[in-house]
């Protein structure tokens, strides 16, 4: 059996409620992570990735929802020692290593900040020893601790906020967009360097990108968003060869494919939101595991879709 470690229910986080700038930024979102799994958020820009993160994490209240962690409800964390202890366990890699590590500190104060403010080193050589194992452990060097951020390259600068996550030793790391504003030959390395401590750690992943590409290799499950909601959500292979919503489509579309007779061929897709109708629309099982946002007529038309393509898939 399968552990469920986060469990979001019908999460909403507006902003600027009732004047004329509000924004559904998260609108009723549903979804869970198993324990040890990679979830993918894909979507645009503005359809509310981030604030998902960090609304989990609580930098920000919910305007309303269900947020559980690891059987807590991280709503009711209650007392200083109670939100201390999950977020030491929830830990985030930004997407901009450059804005995210402070530019005055030391590489080993950053990464041994999350060990001070939980007290996790008994004496100042643990600490040091510590931060010297987790310079190792992202493929960095020791020696690398009495140095500045800015003598670093963008992915290696990216090891630091890995280390810096790893050093209060998390349950669950939200990786927004980790590997977006790195060079290309470097985001595999990332990748490569966040899958292996998962392995090693049993790490829980919630992997946000712009693009269907880069989740697909290393996401177990895929949720796609757009606008605030989860239009479309099952596991990688599901989506990438059978997604059906047409948001999710249009995604598909835009990735390249290094075949030439495909890529003449390749048509991109717009998406063109359905006009407000007043339908409800909820989540609907299409398949095992497989869901998409729709009203009771689409979904039974989105079912049949699914079914052709897997047909089609199969002559
Ligand atoms: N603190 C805030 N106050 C007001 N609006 C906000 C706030 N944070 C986010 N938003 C708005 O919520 C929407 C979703 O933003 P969010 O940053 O979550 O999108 P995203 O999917 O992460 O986009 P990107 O791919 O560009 O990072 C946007 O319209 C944004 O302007
Ligand atoms: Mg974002």
């Amino acid at each position: 059996m399968k552990k469920v470690l986060l469990d979001v229910k019908g999460l909403k986080q507006y902003f600027n409620v009732g004047r004329k700038d509000e924004v559904k930024a998260v609108d009723d979102i549903t979804f869970h992570i198993y324990e040890g799994e990679t979830f993918g958020l894909v979507g645009e820009s503005g359809s509310g990735k981030s604030t998902t993160g960090r609304t989990i994490i609580r930098l920000n209240t919910p305007s309303g929802g269900e947020i559980t962690f690891d059987g807590k409800d991280v709503m009711k964390l209650k007392g200083r020692d109670a939100l201390k202890q999950f977020r030491r366990e929830v830990q985030m890699i930004y997407q901009d290593p450059y804005a995210s590590l402070n530019p005055r500190m030391k590489v080993r104060d950053i990464i041994a900040e999350g060990i001070d403010i939980n007290n996790l080193a008994a004496s100042v050589e643990e600490r040091n020893k510590m931060v010297d194992d987790l310079l190792r452990t992202v493929g960095l060097n020791p020696s690398h601790g009495t140095r500045y951020p800015h003598e670093f390259s963008g992915g290696q600068r990216q090891r630091i906020g890995i280390a810096r996550a790893l050093a209060v030793n998390p349950k669950f790391i939200i990786c927004d967009e980790p590997i977006s504003a790195l060079d290309v030959s470097i985001q595999a390395q990332v990748v490569n360097l966040l899958q292996d401590l998962q392995k090693e750690k049993n790490l829980t992943y919630l992997f946000i990108a712009h693009d269907l590409s880069m989740v697909k290799h290393i996401s177990d499950r895929i949720g796609v968003m757009h606008h605030g909601k989860l239009l479309e959500m099952g596991t990688s292979d599901e989506i990438y060869h059978f997604g059906v919503h047409p948001y999710t489509e249009s995604l598909l579309s835009a990735i390249p494919l290094p075949d030439p007779d495909y890529e003449r061929t390749r048509k991109r897709i717009k998406y063109q939101p359905e006009p407000e109708d007043g339908k409800e629309r909820k989540m609907h099982e299409i398949a095992e595991g497989h869901f998409v946002y729709a009203s009771e007529d689409e979904a039974k038309i989105f079912a049949e879709k699914l079914a052709k393509k897997k047909q089609d898939a199969n002559k």
